[in-house]
């Protein structure tokens, strides 16, 4: 299924539903900081969902090559847990824009809390279309929030646009393992569907980059290191962290949710971590 024969989401529709999702989490005690999976470094690690979380912030980190004289923009922030760790980290100034209020309150408040208010600064904002001058940003970080944006490209064109030249984004992105099948597991629909994603053209992953003015400099299959193993370890969580992920609107699948299980075994489900630059010359 191309990216285009997907049923593309709706910005608004998406904000809506992280909207729901915050709010959701913050009663029922589930609230976390990363809205994001985990990279386990190798088979054998130990780490734990929450380690795992934190780890693929600073793989990001470790690609963004930033200090603290960058500004870097979070693109899609969640509720700042990525954000504010990188300011911590790297003394870097944030800017973070996320499609829903509820997470922007959230992401504001907890770098308050943190005492990060000057250097992390979340907004709402759409990523199709953004509201910053050019050549504004020294890096961009995308943690699995493309698969929500209805047009990757424009998206790119943008993050290229707004970043200076020799500047950087990482970004991670779902797509289907190879050989892409001709029925799309359930699995993968229940997700897409569900949280209003859809899945990138893995072949057409490098060409869309450098339609839109980016250098590629890497892009990496982790899906060993982050889809296969979060779903192992959901698994052996059992019920407690296996809970339906609540919707409404009855636009979505039959029963109305999608569960992590429902990727359990799913090993077409793919993750790729994508490294590119603004050119220094144009
Ligand atoms: C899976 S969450 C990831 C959040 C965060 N990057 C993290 O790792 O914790 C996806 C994020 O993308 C944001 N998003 C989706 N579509 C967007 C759009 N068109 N413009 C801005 N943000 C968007 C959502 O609001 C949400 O914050």
């Amino acid at each position: 299924m191309s990216e285009t024969a997907q049923k593309l989401p709706v910005p608004g529709d998406v904000g809506k539903l992280y909207d729901r999702l915050t709010v959701s989490a913050m009663s029922d005690g589930t609230f976390n900081t990363n809205v994001h999976i985990g990279y386990w470094d190798t088979p054998d690690s130990t780490a734990t969902i929450e380690e795992a979380m934190d780890r693929l912030t600073d793989v990001f980190i470790e690609r963004l090559k930033v200090d603290e004289n960058s500004h870097v923009l979070d693109l899609g922030c969640g509720v700042g847990g990525p954000g504010l760790r990188l300011v911590e980290r790297t003394g870097a100034r944030l800017t973070g824009i996320s499609i829903s209020q509820e997470q922007i309150k959230a992401a504001n408040r907890l770098a308050a809390e943190a005492g990060a208010s000057e250097r992390a600064v979340f907004q709402h904002a759409d990523a199709m279309k953004l509201d910053f001058p050019d050549d504004s940003f020294d890096a961009v970080m995308a943690l699995e929030s493309l698969c929500h944006m209805p047009d990757r490209e424009q998206v790119l064109r943008e993050v290229r646009r707004v970043l200076r030249p020799g500047g950087r984004l990482v970004l991670t992105d779902i797509f289907e393992r190879f050989p892409r099948k001709e029925v799309r597991h359930e699995g993968i629909d229940k997700f897409c569907e569900g949280l209003m994603s859809t899945t990138a053209d893995l072949e057409d992953y490098i060409p869309m980059l450098h339609r839109a003015g980016l250098r590629s400099l890497a892009v990496v299959d982790v899906t060993e290191e982050t889809t296969l193993r979060l779903a192992d370890e959901v698994a052996k969580l059992g019920a407690v962290e296996d809970r339906p992920v609540a919707l409404d609107e009855g636009n979505f699948f039959d029963d109305g949710t999608f569960k992590p299980s429902d990727l359990e075994g799913v090993d077409d489900f793919g993750c790729l971590l994508v490294t590119a630059e603004r050119p220094k010359t144009a």
